[in-house]
């Protein structure tokens, strides 16, 4: 069994991913070396099934503990791997590094991993000595866990994406300050609630007073409960958001098509159009799209719901009618699972290859360990 390095297990994604590894017993298939960038020295923590190769946490800023694993998978973020990246290739390591982060995806030398949807490229760069993994944006990897079929089958002309971006992409404490704002803002108006009587515009100004006034917006800078933002990550300079970019880059490069691609990968096709307006939502985990495809055909919409249906395992067509797109096709609906719903879809009056869709993946399922774990057991097997 093979010693895997584990930086930043303790966080959000961190957390999930380790939860993925007891539910599906894959700790049987490697030892954890279990890192920390705080705390070495300490007990390694106990996860069910694992059997860590060190009692005690390593220093995840030691560059020979590190050079001597033969694969690393980091969810400590870009920061960390900004600095301890370059260091471990500089000292000769020669191992496989898998990374939650975004700083090495367009990187020439990495592939951005979303196996059920690229696992031609991932095999392609493996054969050619490729030793660096990404896992992709999550706002990407959910539309393609959803939408995979038609992009699997160059189906795809161009497309846009609006979407709706839950309070977890930000991190943990976007999570508690998105809730604390509901909680504050109920508070404010607690007892005009409590009275059917009570007049709802004076409800309205003073929730309004409180969200222009005292709430505290320290994480996202602008109070989100009872409101949206409508940028996402930093701003470019150009009118686009750096989430907005990721959209369409990473989708060409997961796709084997467009620039960065790396040593092995053959190109696949020119770079597919793909626009993206990004808006944060008061969702919790689960980031939902809304998009516009122009497909290369005229295909009827049950041909292109079956295409979608068996483009993944784990993309689901929710029926375009009210009540199964309220039960099956909603943030709540689909935080926890690892099944993409991907409802609303139909023919636009633009012309017989337009169509609308919408699709929802838990942010951090799919959005972010999923693929980590897979490209993991890829790598062991
Ligand atoms: N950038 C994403 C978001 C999360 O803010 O929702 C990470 O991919």
């Amino acid at each position: 069994s093979r010693s895997v390095g584990l930086i930043g297990w303790r966080g959000m994604v961190g957390s999930v991913l380790m939860q993925r590894f007891v539910d599906e017993g894959d700790f049987a298939h490697f030892n954890p070396v279990f890192f920390s960038t705080s705390a070495a020295g300490k007990p390694a923590p106990e996860f069910q099934g694992a059997t860590p190769e060190t009692a005690e946490l390593q220093d995840a800023y030691d560059i020979e503990t590190l050079a001597k694993l033969p694969i690393i998978v980091t969810m400590q973020g870009g920061d960390y791997t900004k600095e301890v990246y370059p260091k471990l290739r500089e000292a000769g390591w020669n191992g496989i590094w898998i990374d939650a982060a975004s700083s090495l995806r367009m990187s020439e030398s990495s592939i951005i991993v979303l196996d059920p949807i690229n696992r031609d490229v991932i095999d392609a760069g493996l054969a050619a000595g490729v030793n660096e993994f990404v896992g992709g944006n999550c706002t990407v990897s959910c539309m393609l866990m959803g939408l995979g079929g038609l992009f699997k089958n160059d189906l795809v002309e161009w497309g846009t994406a609006m979407t709706y971006q839950a309070a977890s992409g930000g991190g943990a404490q976007h999570m508690r300050e998105l809730l604390n704002q509901f909680g504050a803002l109920h508070g404010t108006v607690a007892d005009e609630l409590a009275d059917p009587a009570s007049a709802i515009l004076e409800i309205d100004r003073k929730v309004l007073a409180a969200q222009r006034g005292e709430l505290d917006a320290s994480q996202f800078g602008v109070p989100l409960a009872g409101s949206l933002i409508p940028w996402i990550d930093a701003d470019l300079g150009n009118g686009t958001a750096k989430e907005e970019w990721k959209g369409g880059v990473e989708t060409n490069k997961i796709l084997g098509r467009g620039d960065n691609l790396a040593p092995g990968v053959e190109r696949r096709g020119g770079a597919i159009p793909f626009e993206s307006l990004c808006v944060r939502v008061g969702a919790l985990r689960s980031h939902s799209q809304a998009l516009t495809l122009k497909l290369r055909e005229d295909l009827s919409v049950d041909e292109i719901e079956k295409i979608i249906a068996e483009g993944s395992d784990w993309a689901k067509v929710v029926p375009n009618e009210k009540e199964a797109t309220m039960e099956h096709l909603t943030p709540v609906a689909a935080t926890g699972e690892l099944t993409i719903p991907v409802g609303r879809i139909r023919k636009l009056e633009m012309g017989p290859e337009y169509i609308s869709a919408f699709t929802i993946g838990d942010q951090l399922l799919w959005g972010a360990a999923e693929p980590l774990r897979r490209m993991l057991l890829i790598t062991l097997d």
